[in-house]
């Protein structure tokens, strides 16, 4: 990353400092002084600006030809010798992503990939609605449970890979793996010994993609991975790292991010008998509850850019070279599109403005899968658990260390 200029000249906004413990938990006081008093400022610790309010998050994903995505995911603890050691001069498995490449490749392959998705996502609702039984047959008879540990974690992990087409055993490494890779891309300050297991859970997760990838070439299926191979071989500009990485991806994006969100969700709602009381009389206010929650406690906080010139917002000129947070939080609770912006209230109208999903032409291809999750889990969490609460010992919550996707470690009921 080349920065020009003295650091001390950018302005800056001590503070906010995502990866402490307390704005882990909530950002958002010093996200909303920041809108007001210094809306784009520099963060020294982490060599990063951060955009914080609505207008200039939409102008950088609308400028796309100044803020590239080509260092999106790129891990921020450096390489231990051990994965040098198991692996020499690897290519990580996110170069060539759908969500590391810009314009104007993005596009033509974006299409493939949102077709891939489609199809494997077209009539999932049976195949989800069996799991959740399956999932909340098992301990509804308990009487408590830690609802990331038998229900958010277990449906999307066990959902994505049944999209793209891996045995319900092998589901389970995915949640280490792809919670692993968003704390290597969304920290530089892991401890050694935890970035290493993080980095070799990323070569653990590409060897089990290719291997899947491997056996689809030889057996083909009807999911998304032999739906690529098959585009492929009629003649699509697919290559085959290309069918990894996005696999890849599909699976890690698809599945901390929604597990994220219903937790949130479930949270907003246990934590105020009133709410719960009003979702289970009015469900026709459930698909705002799932809107609000995105927009008040969306999984992806911020997504990375690099500024490929100088540009200015709100006054502030980033220079060129520079690495950029795009806050989607922060822009999802501007004050200049939702009053009290800090309030649950599924009541809003246009709820949908919040920036959960991106926008424009990077918007998330897995948003319908990920609404469709919320939705069923809700419908079934509300309708079967009537006496559902926070457990007694549900402290605050704690998350995994990631200024991108900090995952919902705990969250406890009872019923
Ligand atoms: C609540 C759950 C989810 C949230 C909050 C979320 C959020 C996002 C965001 C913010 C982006 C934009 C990235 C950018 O600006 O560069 C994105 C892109 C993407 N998401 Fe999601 N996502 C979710 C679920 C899913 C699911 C279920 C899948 C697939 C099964 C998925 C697959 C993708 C892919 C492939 C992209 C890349 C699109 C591109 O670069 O054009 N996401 N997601």
């Amino acid at each position: 990353m080349a920065l020009i200029g003295d650091l001390r000249a950018y302005p800056h906004f001590p503070g906010f400092d995502p990866l402490t413990p307390g704005q882990l938990e909530d950002p958002f006081a010093e996200l909303a002084q920041a809108r007001a008093e210094q809306p784009v400022f520099y963060m020294e610790k982490y060599g990063m600006w951060v955009v914080t309010r609505h207008e200039d998050v939409w102008a950088a994903y609308k400028d796309q030809a100044s803020f590239s995505n080509a260092v999106a995911h790129q891990p921020r603890c450096p390489r231990p010798q051990s994965i040098l050691d198991r692996k020499g001069d690897w290519a990580l498995p996110v170069d060539g992503n759908l969500n590391t490449i810009d314009q104007p490749t993005h596009m033509p392959l974006k299409r493939v990939w949102k077709t891939a998705l489609d199809r494997a996502v077209d009539g999932i609702g049976p195949w989800l609605d069996r799991r959740i039984e399956e999932l909340v047959s098992a301990f509804e008879d308990r009487g408590e449970a830690d609802l990331v540990e038998v229900l958010t974690w277990p449906l999307t992990v066990s959902t994505v890979a049944h999209l793209i087409g891996a045995a319900d055993e092998d589901a389970e490494k995915f949640k280490g793996w792809a919670e692993g890779w968003f704390e290597l891309t969304g920290s530089s300050a892991l401890s050694p010994e935890h970035a290493e297991a993080c980095w070799h859970g990323f070569v653990d997760f590409e060897e089990y993609i290719e291997r899947l990838i491997a056996d689809r070439r030889r057996e083909p299926r009807d999911d998304f991975a032999s739906f690529l191979i098959a585009e492929q071989v009629k003649g699509a500009p697919i290559s085959d790292r290309e069918i990894v990485t996005n696999t890849i991806g599909v699976v890690a994006a698809g599945s901390d991010t929604t597990a994220n969100a219903i937790g949130q969700m479930m949270h907003l709602l246990l934590s105020s008998p009133d709410r719960l009381q009003d979702v289970r009389a009015l469900p026709e206010l459930r698909a705002n509850v799932i809107e609000e929650t995105l927009r008040l406690r969306g999984p992806v906080r911020c997504e990375i850019r690099t500024t490929a010139r100088d540009v200015t917002l709100s006054g502030v000129t980033i220079p060129q070279g520079a690495m950029v947070c795009l806050h989607l939080g922060s822009a999802s609770r501007d004050e200049s599109l939702f009053d009290r912006a800090d309030e649950f209230d599924p009541r809003r109208e246009r709820l949908s403005r919040h920036m959960a999903f991106g926008a424009l032409s990077r918007v998330c291809i897995g948003a319908p899968l990920a609404r469709l999750e919320m939705r069923k889990t809700l419908d079934v969490v509300i309708d079967r658990f009537p006496r559902l609460r926070l457990a007694d010992d549900q402290a605050p919550l704690r998350y995994t260390e990631s200024l991108v996707v900090p995952s919902l470690r705990s969250l406890k009921v009872k019923w």
